[in-house]
């Protein structure tokens, strides 16, 4: 009986709506005089802009309630809608009976256009470019109008051919039987009946239900008891029906010959990335008793053999056959933004939503969605935040998949604790969800294993050979682990030095780089970015005035790009090196400077960058050639596991028959570079234990405020399902996990972050208002405190005639010791400043006379908290870049390089996002809510307005973003319904395929955002429960 009216009243509850139709926006398209779709103001959708979700690498573990428009959701089938689920249930119906009649093909990808992964020029490539662009074009054609009105036309024909198969099934009595997966099952005869309802009689049902609830849309505000009780009656019928179909199509996976998926899946793998057939390892990974088991699964490779087209397949399958949600995490930004781009038409065409969750953007919780799926493409930060409120919103279980790229990454610092913790939450809350994770190999995989309950997949293909050398004075070795001496000679470096170069280029770097570039490309990677930047320019300045006529036309194209993202201002390296076709890389370059640089190093436009070890990590830029200036990293020698991406960057697959390495060494080293090329794999260890155990603290307070756990017994019971309890001997040394936890849980409580209620069954354990404040806002903690006390005395005297002081709040604590203040650029500043804001930071303890003595090279007796003084020196420039928004003005103001300057201004919007979390929890904090929820959105995105619509598509960068708004395409809209082709052609140095990827990803953002708002619509329209009737 209970059942039957809480079925009653969800049916009554949730409006009919024009509801199956995925795709939301209207068509707006204004064909102007020439005939060319051209944006136009009329017809823009207003959308409200994404909550100031602000997150990033190291403060985002934080979720918010505020977000979530759903919040008191009732829908009958938690996680989509009742109609978009029932027609789920009818198509998995006809796609059982089709699974059937259909015969599994071999598994061979059968299209036979080129390759698209070689990396070559625009220009040399001429007529792969063109074939590329035209087999993307035939992809995306499909998606710009119709796509919009209804599912993509592609979608479509799929439809069309599971209806044709449909009927050609219900012609034929032997194929339309539902088979029963579980015979033994008991299955009540109602259930059997409903199997065997043909789909033409379940429609009639499910066209009754959208009836039923049309005239309850339509109803003024009665409440008719009949009408509802009808309604439970054929909703009771739906349901019992649904849940008798989920039993078999739980088992039912298989859409298609591809690994279980439709043929469509490969065509546009085929279409999309190029790739024509799986390497034998990919097919054989797909075909692992694990993956069709669903167990955990790890599964390691060396770099670049191709192990995220796996993961991809996986998560379709996911997302496609078993209808669940799927998260996908990535070690940064950048790559999660490429993978958004990238996913975006897969999306459009399978239909399911990508959802970006890295820097500013995600929601949390995220939007529910009726009838489709998502995929969460996150940060290791973000994802982290999105699992906490998933758990708190109690929908883990819709996440049917997690993947985690670079799953080593387990062993790597605090963001190692993360990965581990979200991993341990998604194993303890959520038995259904299955975990898959890539790495690198590993020496004690057993231990991962071991915590994720996972089997393993190991493999050593390269698709590229890798031939590893060292260089030693004028010889070179091939590295060699089964010689002796683990190096065998292999010739002589061939090259004719003058003196004076010889002093200049004593490790002969010129000549290695020449036996390459210009017609092949060339990583060196350089222990410093100082290094990089001099590096690049010595060896411009040896190289013939040839290397200049290469490609000339798209250097210059590329030094006006640089420009323009610089707002006028060029790097004066890059200047001198660009037209030899050389860049640097490291994090000293803006965003936007490192996709150039790297966009054009893919086109074969630069063929050599200097870098750091970061571009190692994760970026697929392959070169012939890898040149390692010297084992270190800064002061330190080289890890096994950074060697090894490094030099895993050669060899371009599909262009070279090989690729190399060399390793520039000297004398002394020879000893320490031995066992670094020759020694047995690194192993990865939990990381929470590292600085005191903070890892495990933040674990602890999290999932007590999650409700995951709330005695100190379950508490133990929770470790003992993470990395650190399988290692505990290794990392704890002396102490058990027992005494581990019980001090944390002690520490916690010290720290007046965690308390025990006093219960008569005994002390319960939960988080204080701080304590809460303090896991909401991922703040880290040791810093809580410190934030407490100065918001609190913000509150005594807050100074709002400037954002001096609000922005001082939010500089990040951890920022602070990355820069030593310029006294003299400190006291110019400082005298810059208004009276009042001098007052304020006399206030926070930095008088004027202490920085003007400092200025002045006096010793200062006063007794000043340096990190005040140093954290108020960051709030001047983030000041300087709120006013003026000039990122290359206000580094040449301060003497420091604009991508810190950047990575300050990102860092201090996720932390402003993270007080403003913080201070929420806490009602003494209530005035801080609406100044730092203006302040976060005036941080993310320190641009003109008119530029955040446009910023928001994935990857749409400052200088991307004024090139699209200039050439018309002014809102999200626009981009979204542009022609690629247009596009193309209307903006200056955009690539075809870069088009596609924009309109692509500016049409998911689109339809996501519409698909929000159409569901606050319907909760608005949602008739109450308890709606009182005559
Ligand atoms: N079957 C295939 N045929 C041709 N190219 C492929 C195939 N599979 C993957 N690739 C391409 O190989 C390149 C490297 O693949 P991927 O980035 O997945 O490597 P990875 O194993 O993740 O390496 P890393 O450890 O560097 O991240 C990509 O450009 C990808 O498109
Ligand atoms: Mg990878």
């Amino acid at each position: 009986m209970s059942a039957e009216i809480k079925v009653k009243r969800q049916s009554s509850r949730k409006r009919s709506r024009d509801s199956l139709r995925s795709h939301l926006t209207p068509v707006k398209k204004i064909t102007n005089a020439s005939g060319r779709q051209c944006p136009d103001n009329t017809g823009q959708i207003e959308l409200p802009r994404a909550m100031d979700e602000s997150m990033d690498a190291k403060f985002s573990e934080y979720c918010s309630d505020t977000e979530d428009f759903f919040g008191g959701y009732d829908s009958i089938v938690g996680d989509s809608s009742f109609l978009a689920k029932l027609d789920r249930v009818e198509q998995n119906m006809r796609q059982h009976d089709i699974d059937h009649a259909t015969s599994r093909c071999p598994v061979v990808l059968l299209c036979d256009k080129p390759d698209f992964t070689s990396l070559k020029s625009s220009t040399d490539n001429c007529p792969k470019q063109s074939c590329d662009d035209s087999m993307t074009e035939s992809i995306l054609e499909g998606l710009t109008d119709d796509a919009f009105i209804d599912v993509p036309s592609s979608q479509l024909a799929f439809l069309q051919d599971l209806q044709t198969a449909d009927r050609n099934c219900c012609t034929d009595e032997d194929k339309t039987s539902t088979p029963m997966r579980h015979p033994e099952k008991s299955v009540s005869t109602e259930d059997r009946n409903e199997r065997h309802i043909a789909p033409k009689a379940k429609k009639s049902v499910s066209d009754h239900l959208k009836r039923a609830m049309m005239a309850n849309a339509a109803a003024p505000s009665s409440f008719s008891r009949t009408a509802v009780q009808k309604e439970a009656v054929v909703t009771e019928e739906i349901n019992v029906a649904m849940q008798a179909m989920e039993s078999v199509s739980m088992e039912t996976t298989d859409l298609g010959p591809f690994f279980g998926l439709p043929t469509k899946v490969k065509e546009l793998i085929c279409n999309l990335k190029g790739i024509k057939d799986l390497y034998e390892w990919q097919k054989t990974c797909l075909n692992l008793d694990s993956v069709q088991q669903r167990r955990n699964l790890i599964y390691s490779l060396p770099t670049s053999g191709g192990k995220t087209l796996v993961a991809e397949i996986l998560i379709v399958k996911e997302l496609l056959c078993r209808k669940r949600d799927a998260l996908f995490i990535l070690p940064y930004i950048s790559l999660v933004q490429e993978k958004v781009r990238g996913l975006a038409s897969f999306g459009l065409e399978l239909d399911f939503m990508v959802e970006e969750y890295a820097g500013s953007k995600g929601r949390f919780p995220p939007v529910k969605r009726r009838g489709k799926r998502s995929l969460y493409i996150a940060t290791i930060e973000k994802a982290h935040s999105l699992v906490n409120s998933l758990i708190e919103a109690k929908r883990l279980d819709n996440v049917g998949l997690v993947v985690v790229d670079e799953l080593h990454m387990l062993g790597d610092g605090s963001r190692g604790a993360i990965i581990e913790m979200t991993l341990a939450k998604v194993l303890y809350i959520s038995k259904s969800t299955q975990i898959i994770g890539m790495s690198a190999t590993l020496g004690n995989v057993q231990d991962i294993q071991k915590f994720l309950k996972a089997d393993n997949y190991t493999n050593d293909f390269r698709p590229v050979e890798l031939k590893e050398y060292v260089k030693l004075k004028d010889s070179i070795y091939e590295v060699d682990p089964k010689e002796e001496e683990c190096f065998r000679f292999s010739r002589l470096l061939n090259f004719k030095y003058s003196s004076a170069m010889q002093k200049v280029d004593q490790d002969h770097i010129v000549a290695l780089v020449t036996e390459v570039i210009p017609s092949q490309s060339c990583l060196v990677f350089c222990p410093t970015k100082k290094n990089c930047e001099n590096v690049a320019g010595m060896i411009c300045k040896y190289l013939k005035e040839d290397f200049i006529q290469h490609k000339q036309a798209e250097k210059a194209v590329l030094l006006g790009e640089l420009r323009s993202s610089g707002n006028g201002s060029l790097c004066p390296v890059l200047k001198k090196t660009v037209p030899y076709g050389l860049a640097y890389h490291h994090s000293g370059l803006t965003s936007e400077e490192r996709k150039l640089v790297e966009e054009a190093y893919s086109a074969g436009v630069l063929c050599l960058l200097t870098c750091t070890s970061t571009l190692a990590a994760g970026i697929n830029l392959p070169a012939r050639r890898v040149i390692l200036r010297s084992p270190y990293v800064a002061a330190d020698f080289l890890k096994r596991s950074q060697y090894k991406q490094m030099v895993g960057r050669a060899g371009r697959a599909g262009i070279d028959t090989h690729g190399e390495s060399i390793l520039i060494l000297q004398d002394k080293d020879k000893v320490l570079v031995k066992k670094l090329v020759c020694a047995p794999m690194e192993i990865c260890k939990s990381n929470l234990m590292l600085n005191n155990g903070k890892g495990v603290l933040s674990l602890i307070l999290s999932i007590i405020g999650l409700n995951i756990t709330n005695s100190l017994e379950q508490v133990r019971d929770f470790m003992s399902g993470t990395l650190l309890s399988v290692q505990v001997k290794q990392v704890c040394l002396e102490r058990s996990l027992w005494e581990v936890t019980q001090e944390c849980v002690e520490l916690l409580k010290e720290k007046g972050l965690v308390t025990v209620s006093t219960e008569p069954q005994g002390g319960t354990l939960q988080v204080t208002k701080l304590g809460r404040a303090t896991y909401k806002g991922s703040v880290d903690l040791t810093y809580c405190d410190v934030l407490y006390r100065d918001l609190s005395k913000g509150l005594e005297s807050l100074m709002l005639n400037s954002f001096l002081h609000l922005v001082y709040l939010v500089t990040p604590y951890d920022m602070v010791s990355q820069c030593k203040p310029d006294w003299m650029v400190y006291f110019r500043q400082f005298t810059m400043l208004s009276a009042v804001e001098q007052k304020m930071c006399a206030a926070v303890g930095v008088p004027e006379s202490f920085v003007a003595r400092k200025a002045a090279g006096q010793n200062v007796k006063k007794n000043v908290d340096q990190v005040v003084v140093s954290r108020l020196y960051l709030a001047l420039v983030l000041l300087s870049l709120l006013k003026e928004s000039d990122l290359w003005s206000v580094a040449d103001r301060f003497q420091l390089s604009r991508g810190f300057i950047q990575t300050l201004l990102s860092s201090s919007s996720v932390f402003c996002s993270c007080v403003l979390h913080f201070s929420e929890e806490l009602e003494e904090f209530w005035p801080f809510k609406a100044l730092l929820t203006e302040l976060t959105r005036r941080l993310t995105y320190c641009v003109q307005a008119e530029l955040i619509p446009l910023m928001e598509v994935a990857g749409v960068m400052e200088g991307r973003a004024k090139q699209l708004y200039n050439a018309g395409y002014k809102t999200l809209a626009h981009l979204a319904n542009a022609d690629p082709n247009v596009l193309a052609k209307t903006v200056e140095n955009l690539f075809k395929k870069q088009a596609n990827q924009i309109v692509a990803s500016a049409k998911m953002l689109l339809n996501e955002k519409a698909d929000a708002l159409q569901e606050e619509m319907d909760d608005l329209l949602m008739m109450p429960l308890n709606l009182l009737s005559l």
